[in-house]
């Protein structure tokens, strides 16, 4: 025996039904809604939410689990801004979680199965200096900045194969 495993990371992706886990994640994660000035989101609004999403066909979002275990949640967007775009609203690590290296390896697995798009963009809310060192880190660069609490940085994606 030797070595250590690297548990693997499943993203599935999120159904209202799911509302009770992603609302276990957000209340796991006081910190980032602290941090961009929100209250923690009810069970209703987290199914509400679930519930718009699954009716926006380009909206895609996925809890991410590590054995049994959530740990995570992903909510993008493909084909925005442009066609050939996809727009990253939120990846969030349990707070419990943060810096071993899971928003890392979900990021490239997301990237990993984002076929044909060209740029991914992900746009950071609030004072957020944690994210930007991460995104800054993980090959993206700073856009625009859309407001005084939002700004969009960007990585450009490998295409084809
Ligand atoms: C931002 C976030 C997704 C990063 O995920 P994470 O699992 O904590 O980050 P990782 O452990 O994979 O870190 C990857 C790299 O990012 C950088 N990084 C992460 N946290 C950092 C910090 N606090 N300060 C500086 N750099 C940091 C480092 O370069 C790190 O590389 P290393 O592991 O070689 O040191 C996570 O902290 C999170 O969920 N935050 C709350 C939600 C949020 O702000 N989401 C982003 C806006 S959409």
């Amino acid at each position: 025996m030797g070595g250590m495993r690297t548990l693997s990371l499943v993203f599935r992706p999120a159904a209202p039904e799911d509302a009770p886990l992603l609302h276990q994640v957000y209340q796991a994660s006081p910190g980032y809604f602290a941090l961009i000035g929100m209250e923690r989101p009810t069970l209703e609004d987290v199914a509400r939410d679930l519930a718009t999403l699954e009716k926006d066909h380009r909206r895609r979002a996925f809890l991410i689990f590590q054995e049994a275990e959530a740990v995570g949640y992903l909510d993008y967007k493909l084909h925005y801004p442009e066609a050939e775009d996809a727009t990253l609203s939120l990846l969030l690590i349990r707070e419990d979680r943060q810096g071993q290296g899971l928003g890392r390896r979900a990021l490239a697995h997301l990237v990993e199965h984002l076929a044909g798009v060209e740029r991914l963009y992900a746009v950071v809310y609030g004072n957020n200096a944690r994210a930007i060192a991460f995104f800054k880190a993980q090959g993206f660069r700073h856009v625009k900045d859309g407001g005084p609490a939002l700004s969009w940085y960007v990585r450009e994606l490998k295409a084809g194969p």
